[in-house]
């Protein structure tokens, strides 16, 4: 069978509780990607080690996450669903990357000074490096499309960056890939302030609307969630926790904002707080359902890791060796 399909590459961290704001802002879109574009999805586990993390935690997460990817729907027949750490590609060609990005743009990431403000006790050289190693992510499968949001895009800049320098120097070894433009998802944002976006690692508990949580703590978040004392259900900057409010609903059904709208016409904040909360533990319960699964079907995911990571080292070491071999590495003796 010939795929023509377009290549699409992402990646996600498994640090941190997942939260309604990683699956309906990624991973839901994610899904729907999959019968346009040949998808790889990769479980970013070095990434994460750019900040510490607690060995154990970090496996359990990285397997969960991957986990939650087929779930969440994607078929791992159809689309290549791998840890990052299991294709040593991605290693290999991040130092050659390393080689050929500039102090100055490295310098220039706001993720950077955002992160080393964060993690002022360590600032390590992965952290500084981390761009570079995504872009090698990208280049390795020689994607056409990337799906970010919108803090990820001065990363994606820079992978062109580099991939054209690479490309003007040696001839055209990289596709260079273009920031998929479609809807991304929502931009899901705190339960508590929101002006925040929701994340894994609030210290508020009702922040955020963790994946796994039960209908109780759900209904109960929605309803502590912060509104304002305008008494109307618009979509408008003006009233930050109601328009978040119906971002979640909208994601959840499908619905535009203005149907939100009009939907609750009139109605108070309270049945919307509720109606918002059962949408999310409708679409919620079937894909806790689904994990719970999957969680218990150790040799179907252990087959899965092992087959895709398998496929995905294929298309990754075809891009290195021809990288290797316009740098001038010597060539191995067989
Ligand atoms: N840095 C991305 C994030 O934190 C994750 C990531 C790693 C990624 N490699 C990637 C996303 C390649 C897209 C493409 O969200």
């Amino acid at each position: 069978m010939i795929d023509d399909r377009k290549i699409l590459f992402s990646g996600m961290q498994a640090t941190g509780n997942l939260t309604i704001g990683n699956y309906l802002g990624a991973l839901k879109n994610w899904v729907k990607l999959t019968d346009e574009y040949e998808c790889y999805y990769s479980v970013v586990d070095m990434h994460s080690i750019t900040v510490r993390q607690d060995p154990t935690e970090l496996r359990k997460r990285a397997r969960k996450l991957l986990t939650l990817y087929i779930a969440a729907g994607i078929d791992p027949k159809k689309s290549i669903l791998y840890y990052q750490s299991h294709v040593s590609a991605h290693a290999e060609l991040a130092w050659i990357l390393n080689c050929f990005t500039y102090m100055g743009e490295l310098n220039r990431m706001t993720q950077f000074k955002d992160k080393s403000a964060k993690h002022a006790d360590n600032i390590n050289a992965g952290l500084f490096t981390y761009p570079v190693l995504m872009a090698a992510d990208i280049l390795l499968y020689q994607a056409d499309v990337v799906p970010v949001g919108v803090d990820q895009m001065q990363h994606l800049e820079l992978t062109r960056d580099l991939a054209q320098r690479f490309n003007s120097i040696y001839g055209d070894v990289f596709t260079i890939p273009e920031p998929y433009i479609g809807k991304v998802g929502a931009k899901i944002m705190s339960l508590q302030d929101p002006s925040k976006k929701m994340s894994k690692s609030d210290e508020n508990p009702n922040a955020s609307v963790y994946l796994m949580d039960d209908p109780d703590t759900i209904m109960r978040k929605f309803k502590r969630a912060v509104t304002d004392s305008e008494a109307v259900i618009k979509y408008r900057d003006e009233q930050p926790g109601i328009k978040n409010l119906i971002d979640i609903y909208s994601a959840c059904t499908g619905l535009k904002p203005e149907d939100v709208e009009k939907e609750f016409y009139g109605k108070g904040y309270g049945d919307f707080k509720t109606a918002v909360g059962e949408t999310v533990v409708s679409v919620l319960k079937p894909l806790q359902d689904r994990m719970k699964d999957l969680e218990s079907n150790k040799d179907y995911i252990d087959g899965i890791i092992k087959d895709n990571a398998e496929r995905a080292a294929r298309t990754a070491e075809k891009t290195l060796r021809k990288v290797k071999k316009k740098i001038g590495y010597p060539e191995k003796i067989r």
